[in-house]
């Protein structure tokens, strides 16, 4: 866009919603970019609908624990608290409202929860992708617990439907290691530990994640479903 086209935006009131998402592994067949590609595909989708503007994707993110996989960039928890505390700050002070933030990366939210208590003045919601009940129907009927918790199937299905598909090698057409409950418990979050053990934990990436469930279809149908729940949802949350 043109900066008169954002001014016109912006004197209807106009809202933004701000995508962030990561660069880091995503197993086998997942591309580095999944959750940045996620957010953004849902985010424009969703934008279609509710008339907001998409700013720039936040995708260099907090991702330590996937650094020994290459390809993964990390930026320290303080220095994304910090830009996005003044991407936001800088969006709410040129008058966008509401700011949405639509998340695709887990260990992205407690920094963004800290980044946006400290704007109290600004009309700020923060959601991940997957918050919604028609997208997390749609993962429990097609992956149940192999959806687990990285390189998913249902979000390597939406870079299928947005980007490209990888073939899966041999050893990833079989599921990964099943997690325990305890450990999903202590990992929520992606809570992981150090990068060289994390690589010797999960070898090929997927973290209880069985991501060669993912189909195209698949992800055209999530990335729809979750479109029309953060239109609605950005809607509802622009009308209080
Ligand atoms: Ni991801």
């Amino acid at each position: 866009m043109t900066w008169p086209e954002v001014e016109a935006h912006l004197a209807q009131g106009g809202g933004v919603i701000l995508p962030t998402g990561s660069t880091e592994q995503h197993g086998p067949m997942g591309l580095i970019g999944t959750d940045a590609f996620c957010a953004t595909a849902v985010a424009e989708a969703a934008a279609d609908r509710c008339g907001a503007l998409v700013a720039p994707t936040l995708a260099l993110t907090p991702a330590p624990f996937n650094t020994a996989f290459p390809g993964t960039l990390s930026v320290s928890e303080p220095v994304f608290r910090a830009l996005a505390g003044e991407v936001l700050a800088g969006l709410a002070a040129q008058g966008f409202g509401p700011i949405y933030v639509l998340n695709g990366h887990g260990a992205n939210l407690a920094p963004l929860r800290a980044a946006i208590d400290a704007l109290p003045g600004a009309r700020i919601r923060l959601k991940s992708w997957w918050d919604f009940e028609p997208v997390n129907a749609l993962r429990r009927d097609w992956y149940g617990d192999w959806e687990g918790m990285h390189a998913t199937p249902s979000e390597v299905a939406i870079t299928m439907a947005t980007h490209r598909q990888v073939d899966p090698p041999e050893a990833a057409r079989i599921p990964p290691r099943p997690l325990s409950g305890d450990y999903i418990r202590a990992h929520s979050g992606d809570r992981h530990g150090p990068p060289e053990a994390h690589r010797r934990d999960f070898p090929d990436g997927r973290v209880g994640s069985h991501s060669a469930l993912a189909t195209p279809e698949q992800g055209r149908a999530l990335l729809d479903a979750a479109a029309r729940a953060v239109a609605e949802d950005y809607a509802g949350f622009a009308s209080a």
